[in-house]
């Protein structure tokens, strides 16, 4: 029987947590890229502000009041570490008040008036470009009083720009080359993750189908509730099976005992009789104990074969060997019936692998039919030979074979069309195309060459 597969929920485990690493792995390398890139203007712009801030404090200090008014040093060594970072634009500014002394008009004035001693860094924007600026204010004695002049620098930052990006760039790349490293990883980390509950799926499914044992292999602590489960419904289904054995044992004592009790007491009592009247009745008692008892023993047959099929335990069998013996077993009603039994290939062992139980039940089955479908001194023919790998046994009869009009006699309680005569509940056929199946053989029963039926079961040979 094919093991019937789950339904697949669409989706791997595997892939899933490959996917899961991967997307985590890139959203990691994106929040390097910006984390690096901050970090590094944060640091750049720390360690520029400080050259601009001494940069502005020397630009103060080189103004001086002489006597036609002021004089400036530019510190132009100052300036040069200013530009070093890049090719970074400077400018400067003096202004008293609102009149600009020296250098570029109109740049961006601080957000609040600074003092001299400390430089007020800001931003702002000036000519196209956006400037980091660093004001100071110098107190300079300037016709007989004192007046505040106001130094401010700024300068382009492109270059601590570029440099931060270049940094954050080259962060993301060896994120990215970690990425492709971490791929292997992440197939390789899933598998050691996944491969437990492969081991699992394959301690489970190395067992055979009837073994239930509930499974004891070393289970991750996630697998447990799992595992558990299982163990759980291994149990319930041996207990399920254990009761169904109970009941076709009691079943099949306590229904054929008291009957054919019932049935000889009928018979004693028909022998007994002399009242025409009483004795019709009986004999439609016995006819119809007869029927009953011939429908228990074929549904508890079936039964059997069923529960068995799933428990399935084989051992080699002399498939010549046993047919002998149920031929033995059924030869008091062929000579009853005056029939002949012809046998062929039974003296030569055939060994199969298979439940011997099933195997009888199948040919009682196949020879009853032989027997009870045949008309009297017809005679039966068995033979016993191998064909297409297999053990073949075929059993023709003289009887009156099938009906056209029938099909699928191998149905439940499916009966032929011309048999209404003769007592059978329709279950014979399906035992043995059951033991068939259970065996991985197959059965058939055609229309005899001439007459009669001919039933052919096929059985894999050792
Ligand atoms: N050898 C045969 N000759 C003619 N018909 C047969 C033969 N074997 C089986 N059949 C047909 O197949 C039908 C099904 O057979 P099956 O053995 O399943 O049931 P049954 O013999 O009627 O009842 P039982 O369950 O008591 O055996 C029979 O009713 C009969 O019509
Ligand atoms: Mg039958």
């Amino acid at each position: 029987m094919r093991p019937l597969q789950p339904r697949p929920a669409g989706f791997s485990l595997r892939r899933r947590l490959v996917w899961q690493f991967v997307a985590l792995f890139l959203l990691l390398v994106v929040a390097l890229f910006f984390a690096v890139r901050f970090a590094a203007e944060r640091a750049s712009r720390a360690s520029q502000d400080a050259i601009l801030g001494a940069a502005v404090i020397s630009v103060g200090d080189g103004i001086r009041a002489v006597d036609e008014g002021l004089a400036l040093d530019l510190p132009y060594a100052t300036f040069s570490m200013l530009g070093a970072m890049g090719d970074e634009r400077i400018f400067y500014s003096l202004m008293i008040g609102d009149r600009l002394v020296t250098g570029y008009p109109a740049l961006p004035q601080p957000p609040h008036a600074p003092d001299d001693l400390s430089p007020v860094f800001y931003s702002g924007d000036y000519q196209d470009s956006r400037l980091r600026l660093a004001a100071i204010t110098r107190r300079v004695r300037l016709d007989n009083r004192m007046q505040e002049i106001a130094v401010t620098l700024g300068q382009t930052r492109d270059g601590q720009a570029t440099i931060a990006r270049d940094t954050a760039r080259s962060a993301a790349w060896i994120g990215l080359g970690f990425l492709a490293l971490a791929v292997p990883l992440a197939l390789w980390t899933t598998r050691a993750v996944i491969r437990p509950v492969d081991r699992l799926a394959e301690a489970v499914a190395r067992r055979g189908p009837h073994d239930l044992r509930p499974v004891r292999h070393p289970t991750p602590r996630e697998l447990v509730p799992l595992v558990g489960s299982l163990n759980d419904f291994i149990a319930r289904l041996r207990g399920a099976l254990k009761l169904t054995e109970t009941f076709i044992f009691e079943a099949a004592h306590r229904i054929r005992t008291p009957l054919s009790l019932v049935r000889t007491e009928a018979e004693m009592a028909l022998a007994e009789t002399s009242d025409e009247v009483t004795r019709a009745r009986l004999r439609r008692m016995v006819r119809a104990i007869g029927e009953s008892s011939r429908s228990a023993n074929q549904i508890l047959d079936h039964a059997m074969v069923l529960y068995r099929s799933e428990q399935f335990l084989t051992t080699q069998v002399d498939f010549a060997m046993l047919t002998r013996s149920v031929l033995r077993s059924v030869q008091p009603i062929a000579e009853m019936r005056d029939i002949e039994i012809l046998n062929e290939g039974l003296d030569e062992s055939c060994p199969v692998q298979a439940d011997e139980r099933m195997i009888e039940v199948a040919l009682r089955n196949l020879l009853d039919n032989a027997l009870k479908y045949s008309r009297s001194e017809g005679q039966v023919r068995i033979r016993l030979d191998k064909a297409e790998g297999m053990a073949r046994l075929t059993i023709t009869d003289e009887g009156r074979g099938l009906s056209a009009s029938d099909s699928n006699l191998t149905a439940r309680f499916q009966r032929g069309s011309n048999v209404s005569d003769i007592v059978g509940s329709g279950l014979g056929l399906t035992i043995v195309a059951g033991v068939a199946a259970a065996h991985r053989g197959k059965f058939t029963l055609e229309p005899g060459k001439e007459k009669g039926a001919c039933a052919i079961l096929f059985l894999p040979l050792l």
